[in-house]
């Protein structure tokens, strides 16, 4: 015995081939969802102040951007809609040149291969802002299944491959598969916001799309910070009601419920790396604070570690450039 350790971890890191050798958990842009906003006002591109980097796209420009994605490795986008118009019943959510359809349609014929993903809710187009109707200062779960539903089909009749439900109405994903069905589109995958929280880090997205509750809040519907019984519960319902893929949101504050999820339910695991998550690193970034870059990388990384099969951030170009 000489005294000295046998067992050296810190051979396998002398260099970064023996690195890569061992390495557990690889991150390829492949794994990478990128989100856009289309709006239907925007003539062109317009910044987002609390998103840095991140802009309003006209249709054309969502199309020039995608292609550059496209090109740089990235395979799939996350379409998120700015109407002309709002109204109590969300009627531009469904319209058939509705700015989302328009967008798909787009994009699936410059872009075919192109894995074209939606967000399906409603507070986007509602005038109070709420992810589902309004009646009575509720909002009610069973006459919006119908909206959901409507709008899901209408995203899949544009071409969309896949619909992500994000409004947390209790039902909505077996109420959208079978609308989906019933409309002859089996294929269409659904990606569901299965395990979404009532969060403080949505707020820059609710700047970019103008889309903050007028009135209350999201906690009678999105989920409570503290639970993670509920999650797996939330999961295994989506899983029945004919979910493909289940997302946990946002990402890293909540590591722990995608590995628990991704253990218990075994499905295909999309995690969010939301609006604020990314507004935090480009802000220490931007004040020289931390290498924003090298962070979102980490990020990334630690959240395909934790269960991630695939990552939404409106990092993707950056992470993409430096990947493969
Ligand atoms: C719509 C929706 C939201 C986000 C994705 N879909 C906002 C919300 O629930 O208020 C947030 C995404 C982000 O913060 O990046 N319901």
């Amino acid at each position: 015995m000489s005294g000295f350790p046998n067992v050296r971890l810190r051979r396998l890191r002398r260099t970064g081939v023996l690195r890569e050798l061992v390495r557990e958990t690889e991150l390829r842009s492949s794994d990478l969802i990128y989100p856009l906003f289309v709006s239907e006002t925007e003539a062109g591109r317009s910044a987002i102040p609390s998103m840095p980097g991140v802009e309003r796209l006209s249709v054309a420009e969502l199309a020039r951007e995608a292609a550059l994605a496209w090109e740089e490795g990235i395979r799939a986008v996350l379409l998120f809609g700015i109407p002309a118009e709002r109204d109590e019943t969300a009627s531009a959510a469904v319209a058939a040149d509705g700015v989302v359809q328009t967008a798909v349609r787009e994009l699936k014929g410059s872009l075919p291969d192109l894995v074209v993903i939606t967000d399906v809710c409603l507070c986007e187009y509602t005038s109070h802002g709420h992810c589902g109707l309004v009646h009575e200062g509720e909002v009610v779960n069973d006459p919006t299944l119908e909206l959901l539903a409507a709008q899901a089909v209408s995203h899949a009749a544009a071409g969309a491959d896949i619909v992500a439900p994000s409004d947390m109405m209790d039902g909505r994903v077996g109420a959208v598969r079978s609308a989906l069905d019933e409309a002859g589109f089996e294929a269409t995958v659904i990606l569901s916001y299965a395990v979404k929280y009532a969060s403080a880090f949505y707020g820059p997205f609710r700047d970019a799309v103008d889309s903050a509750p007028r009135f209350g809040d999201r906690r009678g519907y999105q989920m409570d910070p503290g639970n993670v019984l509920e999650a797996l519960r939330e999961a295994a319902l989506d899983v029945e009601e004919g979910a493909d893929i289940l997302m946990v949101k946002p990402a890293l504050p909540y590591l722990d419920v995608l590995c628990r999820v991704k253990e218990a339910i075994g499905t295909p695991m999309a995690a969010y790396h939301v609006s604020g998550e990314y507004a935090m690193l480009q802000a220490a970034a931007e004040r020289g604070w931390i290498d924003g870059d090298a962070a979102m990388l980490e990020a990334a990384l630690a959240i395909r570690r934790a269960g991630a099969d695939l990552v939404i951030t409106y990092g993707a170009r950056t992470l993409a450039r430096r990947l493969v």
